[in-house]
C-alpha cells in the first residue's frame, strides 16, 4: 500500500485533497496528515476521514526537524504532498516573519528529511519516491494586459512577502532537483475556492458577511482580476501530476476563469438571492448596498491568469467545474455548515477582522 505524507492537511486545500484521495483510492492508500493546527488548520475539516484505519493525524510543526525526521524513520513514506504554509497575503503584509519561517525553512526541513530517507548510497533514490511542492501563481507577479498569461517559464517576480516566501520555497525545491536530482515536482496554482475555505479569503468572507448583512469590503477599485479554480479540480491536478507528470517538472494549474473581484461579489450576491428560499430571513439581508470600497491592499497585484496548456497536454488535466456550478456548490456547502462557520469565526477571528477592516 502506498503511503502519502500530506503536510497542511487540516487546511483548506489539504483537507479537500485528503477527501478526494480517499474517494478515489479508498483503502489502496494510506495518508499521514502532518499539521501544526495554526489558526487556519481545523480538524473539523476531516470529519468522516479521521476514523479510517488508513489515516493518521500527527500534530507537528514542519520546521521541527526531529519531529519530521521521526515521521520518515517510523514510516515508509512513498509520496510527500506539501501544502503546509502560511497562505494569506494580507497577514504576510502585517507580519512577514512567520511566512519565511514556515514557507521557506519548513520546506527545507521537509526536503532534507525526504532526501535522507529516500537517497541510496550511490546518490540515486529509492524507486517510486516522489515529493510534490504545492505552490502558487503569485510567484510570477502581476499581469497588466488582457491576453497575457503565466506559463511555466514566466520569470519569477513576486511582490508580497507571501509570494516572495513561496517563490523562495520553489527555488529551494528547484535547487534540490538540480543539485541532488531529488525526485520532485512543483505545481503553481491559481486562486482556489470551495468547501472548508477560511473566511479571511475573498469568497468565503463575502458569503459569510452577506448572509449576516455585514459590509462587503472591496479593496481599491474592485477591478483586480483573479483566475478562480474549484478546489476539487486542484486536488485532481495534483494527483494527476504525481501519477502521470514528468518528474522534475513544474506544472501550472488553473485556467480561463478570470474575473474581477467586483464581478465575483455580484455573482455571489445574485446566487445567494437565487438559492435562499423565500421563507429564509437572511434573504432580506443580502443586498448590493453592503458593498463597501476600502483602502487598497499594499502592493496589490492587478491580474493573475494561468495558461494550463502544459498540464492539459501532458497529463490530460483541465478545469472540470464551471464557475456557475462551483460557486453554487460552495454556497450550498456553507448553507449546510453554519456551525463550521460559527466555530471558525469565533475567538481570534473577531480580533483579526476588526484590526484588518475597521468597518
Ligand atoms: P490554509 O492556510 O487554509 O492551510 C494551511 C495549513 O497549513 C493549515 O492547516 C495550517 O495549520 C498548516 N500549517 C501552517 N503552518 C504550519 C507549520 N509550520 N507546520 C505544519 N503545518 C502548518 O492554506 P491553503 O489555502 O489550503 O493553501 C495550501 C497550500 O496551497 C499553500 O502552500 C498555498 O501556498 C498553496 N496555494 C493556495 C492557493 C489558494 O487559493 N488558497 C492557491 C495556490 C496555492
Ligand atoms: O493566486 C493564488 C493565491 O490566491 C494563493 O497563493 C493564496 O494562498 C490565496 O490566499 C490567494 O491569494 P489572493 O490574495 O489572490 O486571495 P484573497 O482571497 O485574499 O483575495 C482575492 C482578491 O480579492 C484580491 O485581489 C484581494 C481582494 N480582496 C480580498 C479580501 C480578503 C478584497 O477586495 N477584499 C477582501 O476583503
Amino acid at each position: 500500500m502506498r503511503t502519502y505524507l500530506v503536510t497542511g492537511g487540516a487546511g483548506f486545500i489539504g483537507s479537500n485533497y485528503i477527501h478526494y484521495m480517499f474517494q478515489k483510492y479508498d483503502s489502496q492508500i494510506r495518508i499521514i496528515n502532518l499539521d501544526k493546527l495554526t489558526y487556519a488548520g481545523n480538524l473539523e475539516n476531516l470529519k468522516g476521514v479521521e476514523d479510517r484505519d488508513n489515516y493518521t493525524f500527527i500534530r507537528a510543526d514542519i520546521c521541527d526537524r526531529d519531529a519530521v525526521n521521526q515521521i520518515f524513520q517510523e514510516n515508509d513514506i512513498d509520496r510527500v504532498v506539501h501544502f503546509a504554509a502560511e497562505s494569506h497575503v494580507d497577514r504576510s503584509i502585517k507580519d512577514p516573519e512567520i511566512f519565511v519561517r514556515t514557507n521557506v525553512l519548513g520546506t527545507l526541513v521537509l526536503l532534507n528529511a525526504a532526501k535522507a530517507a529516500w537517497e541510496l548510497p550511490d546518490g540515486t533514490y529509492q524507486e517510486g519516491k516522489k515529493f510534490l511542492h504545492v505552490s502558487t501563481d503569485e510567484v510570477y507577479g502581476s499581469l497588466e494586459e488582457e491576453g497575457e498569461y503565466f506559463y511555466e517559464n514566466t520569470p519569477y517576480d513576486p511582490h508580497s512577502p507571501y509570494s516572495a516566501s513561496k517563490a523562495s520555497s520553489d527555488m529551494l525545491v528547484k535547487s534540490y532537483i538540480d543539485t541532488y536530482h531529488f525526485p520532485a515536482n512543483i505545481t503553481n496554482c491559481s486562486n482556489n475556492y470551495g468547501p472548508y475555505q477560511f473566511p479571511e479569503k475573498l469568497i468565503p468572507l463575502i458569503i459569510n458577511n452577506a448572509l449576516q448583512g455585514k459590509k462587503l469590503p472591496v479593496y481599491g477599485d474592485g477591478k483586480n482580476v483573479r483566475d478562480w479554480l474549484y478546489v476539487e479540480d486542484h486536488a485532481k491536478g495534483i494527483d494527476l501530476v504525481q501519477e502521470k507528470g514528468r518528474l522534475f517538472e513544474t506544472y501550472n494549474i488553473g485556467g480561463h476563469n478570470e474575473k474581477q473581484n467586483i464581478e465575483i461579489i455580484h455573482i455571489i450576491l445574485d446566487t445567494l438571492r437565487e438559492m435562499l428560499p423565500e421563507s429564509d430571513a437572511r434573504r432580506e439581508l443580502v443586498s448590493d448596498d453592503l458593498i463597501t470600497y476600502v483602502e487598497d491592499r499594499k502592493g496589490h497585484d492587478r491580474r493573475y491568469a494561468i495558461a494550463p496548456d502544459k498540464i492539459k497536454k501532458e497529463v490530460g488535466w483541465y478545469p472540470e467545474t464551471k464557475f456557475e456550478d462551483g460557486i453554487r456548490k460552495t454556497i450550498q456547502w456553507f448553507f449546510e455548515h453554519e456551525e463550521w462557520m460559527k466555530n471558525v469565526t469565533s475567538g481570534s477571528y473577531q480580533k483579526y477582522y476588526q484590526d484588518m477592516y475597521k468597518i
